[in-house]
């Protein structure tokens, strides 16, 4: 095992040994989280902070840490005391195997949004290899960059009514060479710069928390993310489904493919809006947990079968 410089490997008797660290993670950070989830955030910071990884804690974790990194630590065992997610701490998150930087102006990507991004990759690798795609609400550019790096013959707009957040994606797709379009839009509204153009794939996971839901929220989203990332308007839930749904009517190419996110509650809402608006084939996917999370519509005939799919 590689010894590293920031660990001094003869005092085994020092106050901070990356053992008594872990211990603090777990005391200080029990009312908020379960220990599962303290574990793997003491994990990533390690990472970050440290550079260590998950199994070299286990051979150096009675030795004790360089005293300089001590204040970063207890900083971010502070932040986190306050319920700020360690994304944002770290101002760094994963996503599909890239590494992004995010802040409280970007949603942090969840791993369901990364089943979406698989299945379009699956999609177009099936059908077409060079095809005009549209992000809409794209938060970090987590979707559009990834979706650039695996289809890089792909031409990748994203869009985002938030100038902070179209910030976060610009950095991100020069910190990782992705050559994507941004342009801020609000997609509620008619005549933006997109009515010119049309898209072989349309891909959204727009804000559609129900605030009914708030009540079931974890403070580290509630206090931290931005809330108009979150949630869908209560007068109208599924506004954001029937604005892209309508800009599909028209910009949608033909054998086009819709690929929305949704929350589970709106699912009948989402389907009746598109078949009262023509789109006749649609399929619904269940996530990783079972939930009933995407809604596929194809312009196109024939129902094909994408990830673990119930036809509608
Ligand atoms: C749930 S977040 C998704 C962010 C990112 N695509 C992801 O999957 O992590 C929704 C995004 O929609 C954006 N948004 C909200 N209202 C919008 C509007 N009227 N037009 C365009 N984007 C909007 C928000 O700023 C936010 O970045």
């Amino acid at each position: 095992m590689c010894q590293r410089n920031h660990i001094k490997l003869i005092s085994k008797t020092k106050k901070y040994t990356l053992h008594k660290i872990h211990h603090e993670f777990l005391e200080k950070l029990r009312d908020i989280y379960p220990e599962r989830e303290i574990k793997s955030i003491f994990f990533i910071v390690l990472k970050s902070v440290l550079n260590f990884s998950n199994i070299e804690y286990i051979f150096h974790k009675h030795e004790s840490i360089d005293a300089n990194k001590l204040p970063e630590i207890k900083t971010i065992i502070n932040r986190l005391k306050k319920n700020e997610p360690i994304q944002y701490i770290l101002r760094q998150t994963e996503f599909c195997g890239i590494s992004l930087f995010v802040n409280k102006h970007a949603l942090i990507p969840r791993q369901e949004t990364e089943e979406l991004v698989e299945m379009i990759i699956k999609d177009v690798q099936e059908k077409r290899n060079r095809v005009n795609i549209l992000d809409i609400g794209t938060g970090s550019g987590c979707i559009a960059i990834a979706l650039k790096k695996k289809l890089p013959k792909s031409h990748v707009t994203a869009v985002d009514i938030s100038r902070q957040a179209l910030k976060v994606a610009i950095k991100n797709s020069h910190l990782l060479k992705s050559r994507i379009l941004f342009k801020r839009v609000d997609i509620l509204k008619k005549n933006h710069p997109l009515y010119k153009q049309k898209f072989h794939i349309i891909v959204s996971n727009p804000p559609y928390v129900l605030s009914s839901q708030k009540k079931d929220m974890h403070k580290n989203v509630l206090e931290y993310e931005p809330e108009k990332a979150l949630f869908a308007p209560d007068k109208d839930p599924i506004i954001f489904y029937h604005k892209i749904l309508e800009f599909s009517k028209k910009h949608l190419a033909t054998e086009g493919s819709i690929f929305f996110e949704i929350n589970p509650m709106l699912k009948n809402e989402i389907i009746d809006k598109a078949n009262s608006l023509g789109f006749k084939q649609l399929r619904v996917v269940k996530d990783m947990n079972g939930k009933e999370r995407f809604i596929i519509i194809l312009k196109e005939k024939g129902n094909r079968v994408l990830g673990r799919g119930i036809g509608v």
